[in-house]
């Protein structure tokens, strides 16, 4: 789709140049101007609405620890995600104890009771047998003791640094394609421009 209407700009722009047609030039110019606002008020949304966009994500987070066992999407979401940053919960470890399976109270009957996920467990280097046990009972360690079999940190600082850091890879993306954009809309104005000029003294 997008492609379509850049050809059809791009013909535009070329053919309108190449034959000095003003209407296609001015066709072109105004599109590229079109483009140009979209992609504004895109960028606009998207710096503005960050705030929203990590409430959304630490909903989501919170959700998945609460329906860990519940549904698999969202285990593989919350296991992937504990693994590629390296880390256990949304604030700290303990945010396990949301999960019914994992709640550190006393009258849970679950044999994961005090638990965290296996994918909150650090790797052992050379270890033969991997203990999917792991994290068993870290709950009730304080940090430092837990943190030699499991990350201790939650995902909620890493994940947002993520975010943050690729809203403005797409930010410095959506400027970067603006600079062209920008020099074609002047070019072919200053095309338009010109020709009215040769038409002029024509007269
Ligand atoms: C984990 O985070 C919660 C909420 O931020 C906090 O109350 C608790 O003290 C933290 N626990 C540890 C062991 O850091
Ligand atoms: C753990 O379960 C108990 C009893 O069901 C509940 O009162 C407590 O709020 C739960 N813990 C968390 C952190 O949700």
């Amino acid at each position: 789709m997008v492609g379509v209407v850049m050809f059809f700009i791009t013909y535009c722009g070329c053919i309108g140049a190449l034959r000095e047609n003003i209407h296609l030039l001015k066709a072109f110019s105004f599109s590229l101007t079109l483009v140009f606002l979209a992609q504004l008020i895109i960028a606009i949304l998207g710096f503005f609405y960050s705030d929203q966009t990590q409430d959304a994500l630490s909903k989501l987070v919170k959700k998945a620890i609460v329906h860990y066992r519940d549904d698999l999407d969202l285990q593989n979401l919350m296991d992937y995600i504990q693994q590629e940053f390296r880390c256990c919960g949304w604030n700290n470890y303990t945010d396990w104890s949301w999960n019914i399976y994992f709640n550190c109270s006393q009258r849970n009957p679950s044999k994961e009771k005090c638990a965290v996920p296996f994918s909150c467990c650090t790797p052992v280097p050379r270890e033969t047998v991997i203990n999917t046990m792991c994290g068993f009972g870290v709950q009730t360690q304080k940090y430092l003791e837990a943190a030699e079999s499991i990350y201790t940190d939650g995902c909620a600082d890493s994940v947002v640094t993520w975010m943050e850091s690729h809203l403005m890879l797409v930010g410095t993306l959506a400027l970067g394609l603006a600079l062209p954009q920008i020099a074609g809309i002047v070019l072919s104005q200053m095309l338009v421009s010109q020709i009215h000029n040769e038409i002029k003294s024509l007269l």
